[in-house]
Order: structure tokens, then sequence, then C-alpha cells
């Protein structure tokens, strides 16, 4: 039952994302277009990795053997590419933030709720890093739990960063 909904919000979220980025928030000029774009690629790729949790949580849960090989398996696999996955898309996000700071910035102002928001992401996205990096070095209760949680607070605001209007 819950993997059904957890299936209907990623669909939701990537297509969601991809009807609201490209269809209401159009742009004519290239650099913005390109930084929509970067946004775009990280946050699903950002959407992969905070999935594990889940991924995590069915293994945990399940009483159908079959199910917790399978995901046992494919969350190995898809681990090896967690970390590279958060630091392709933090340098893409930064592509973004710098577009954004030089060419929206100035037209909108720097406290405008959608650059504010940005910052607020761009400072978790940071913090979760760190919780990752405390995590891959030595996984203590704490540190599962901080990385576990930022990764998520981190997932609310990009959201809602991208959902502010301008
Ligand atoms: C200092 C940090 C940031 C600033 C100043 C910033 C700024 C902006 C601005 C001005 C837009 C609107 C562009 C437009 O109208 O198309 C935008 C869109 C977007 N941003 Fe950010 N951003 C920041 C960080 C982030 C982060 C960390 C993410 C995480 C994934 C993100 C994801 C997105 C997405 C998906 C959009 C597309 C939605 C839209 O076009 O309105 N941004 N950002
Ligand atoms: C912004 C990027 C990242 C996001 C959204 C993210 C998200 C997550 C989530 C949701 C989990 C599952 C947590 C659980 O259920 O306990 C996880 C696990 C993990 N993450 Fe990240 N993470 C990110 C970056 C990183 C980085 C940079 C590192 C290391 C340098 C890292 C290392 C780990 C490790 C070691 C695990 C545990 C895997 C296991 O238990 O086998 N993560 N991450």
């Amino acid at each position: 039952m819950y993997h059904r909904i957890w299936s209907v919000v990623n669909v939701l979220l990537i297509i969601g994302s991809i009807i609201y980025i490209w269809l209401f928030r159009p742009h004519d000029n290239t650099l913005i277009v390109i930084s929509q774009f970067l946004a775009q690629i990280a946050m699903i790729l950002f959407i992969f990795n905070v999935n594990m949790y889940f991924i995590f949580l069915i293994i945990r849960k399940t009483n159908k053997r079959e199910v917790k090989i399978r995901l046992a398996t494919f969350s190995r696999y898809f681990m090896k590419w967690h970390i590279k996955i958060s630091i392709s898309s933090t340098i893409l996000i930064v592509g973004h933030v710098l577009i954004n700071l030089v060419k929206i910035g100035p037209v909108i102002g720097y406290e405008n709720i959608k650059m504010l928001m940005g910052y607020t992401s761009f400072v978790f996205l940071l913090v979760t890093l760190f919780a990752g990096y405390l995590r891959h070095k030595k996984a203590t209760g704490f540190r599962k739990k901080f990385h576990r949680i930022t990764a998520m607070i981190f997932t609310v605001l990009f959201l809602i960063h991208m959902l502010a209007p301008i």
C-alpha cells in the first residue's frame, strides 16, 4: 500500500515539476532558461537521493522476503551513486545560483521571497552534504538521524522555493 503512495508521489513530483517549470514559468533569456534547466535536473537527482530513505524503510518493514532481497540489491547498487549524485547536483545548483544572483536578483530584488527561499534551501543543501559526510565517515545513531532529517527539510524547502512566486 505505502509503496504505491510512494510511487505516485515520485511521479507527481517529477512530472509536476516538468510541467510547472516548462509550461508555467517561461523565460526568453537563454541564461535564465539554462538556470532553470540546471535546477530541474538537480532537483530530480536530489529526489532520487531522498528516495533512499523510503527504500531503506521498506527493506526494514516488509515481511516479503523477495521484496527485501530485491530492494537490498537495488540499494546496494544505487548507493554507489549516492555521493556522486549529490556532488554533481550541487555543482549544477551552484550554476543555477550564480545565474540567478546575477540575472534575476537585480530585477526582482535580493529580498524577494523566491530569492530568500533559494538562500534557505542552499544553506540546507550544505548542511545535508555535511551531515552525509559525517554519516559516511562514521555512522552513529545521531548522525543517521541528522542526515535523514536535514535531507527531508532540504527537500521541503526546495519544493517551496520552486513553487514560490516571483
Ligand atoms: C542562493 C540560492 C538560490 C537562488 C538565489 C535561487 C533563485 C531562483 C530564482 C530567481 C528562480 C526563478 C527563475 C525563474 O523564474 O524561472 C529559481 C527557480 C528554481 N530554483 Fe532556485 N535558487 C537558489 C537555490 C536553489 C536550490 C538549492 C534548488 C534546489 C533544487 C533550487 C531549485 C529551483 C528550481 C527547481 C527552480 C524552477 C522553478 C521556477 O522556474 O520558478 N534553487 N531559483
Ligand atoms: C543533498 C544531497 C543528499 C541527500 C538528499 C541525501 C539523502 C539521503 C537519505 C534520505 C538517506 C537515507 C537515510 C536513512 O534512511 O537513514 C541517505 C543515506 C546515506 N547518505 Fe545521503 N544524501 C545526500 C548527500 C550525501 C552525501 C554528500 C554523503 C556522503 C559524503 C551521503 C552519505 C550517505 C550515507 C553513507 C547513507 C547511508 C546509506 C546506508 O545506510 O547504506 N549522502 N542519504
